[in-house]
């Protein structure tokens, strides 16, 4: 299926599923890697977008690790508002962990900078952040982010858990608005 209709828009086929299984099979080889003296890190998830990403980077990651939620929105239509919401809080103690932020895309980057002071209200003082998808051409923060998937333009995709009001998240391929 290579044109799908959500809502009102057209999407055309961008990235296949078996590309972005072996984009997250080699974020999970490098998180392996880097955190195989590091005792049990806490994956947190950022919902609703990346619980596809969340499932299938936890089935190739073997070491012993912890997994948590949280939702923020800033999305309306196609465009970020700029306004993170957050929607469902942190109510792990992150004090005194290693935390994994686990993001479908990183736009603008403000549902990354309410992520981080989140954290850092927490008194977390040891994150790093993965991505499936980057728009370098978006990003307003200086924040370094360590695992990227794909750096994409700035165009509004769907599938793999990202959605276009709500609709879409279960494509396991990636589509782009077909203009
Ligand atoms: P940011 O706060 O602008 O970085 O955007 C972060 C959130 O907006 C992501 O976690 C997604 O939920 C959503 N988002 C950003 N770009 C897209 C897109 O191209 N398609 C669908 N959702 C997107
Ligand atoms: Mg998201």
């Amino acid at each position: 299926m290579d044109i799908v209709q959500l809502h009102d828009k057209k999407f055309r086929l961008y990235i296949p599923d078996s590309e972005i299984q072996k984009i997250v099979q080699k974020i999970a080889l490098s998180l392996e890697k880097d955190y195989s003296t590091f005792k049990n890190p806490l994956f947190l998830v950022i919902l609703n977008g990346s619980f596809m990403f969340a499932s299938d980077l936890m089935k190739h990651f073997k070491l012993p690790c912890e997994i948590s939620f949280v939702r923020f929105t800033s999305y309306q239509n196609t465009q970020s508002t700029g306004i993170v919401k957050e929607l469902i809080g942190l109510n792990e103690d992150v004090s005194d962990r290693t935390v994994i932020v686990i993001e479908d895309i990183i736009d603008t980057g403000h549902t990354l900078h309410k992520i981080i002071q989140t954290l850092q209200k927490h008194n977390n003082k040891d994150y790093r952040i993965a991505t499936v998808f980057f728009k370098p051409n978006s990003y307003q923060l200086n924040y370094p982010i360590h695992y990227v998937g794909k750096q994409i333009p700035n165009d509004f995709i769907v599938g793999y858990g990202l959605d276009y009001n709500g609709l879409g998240r279960n494509l396991s391929n990636v589509y782009v608005l077909h203009q």
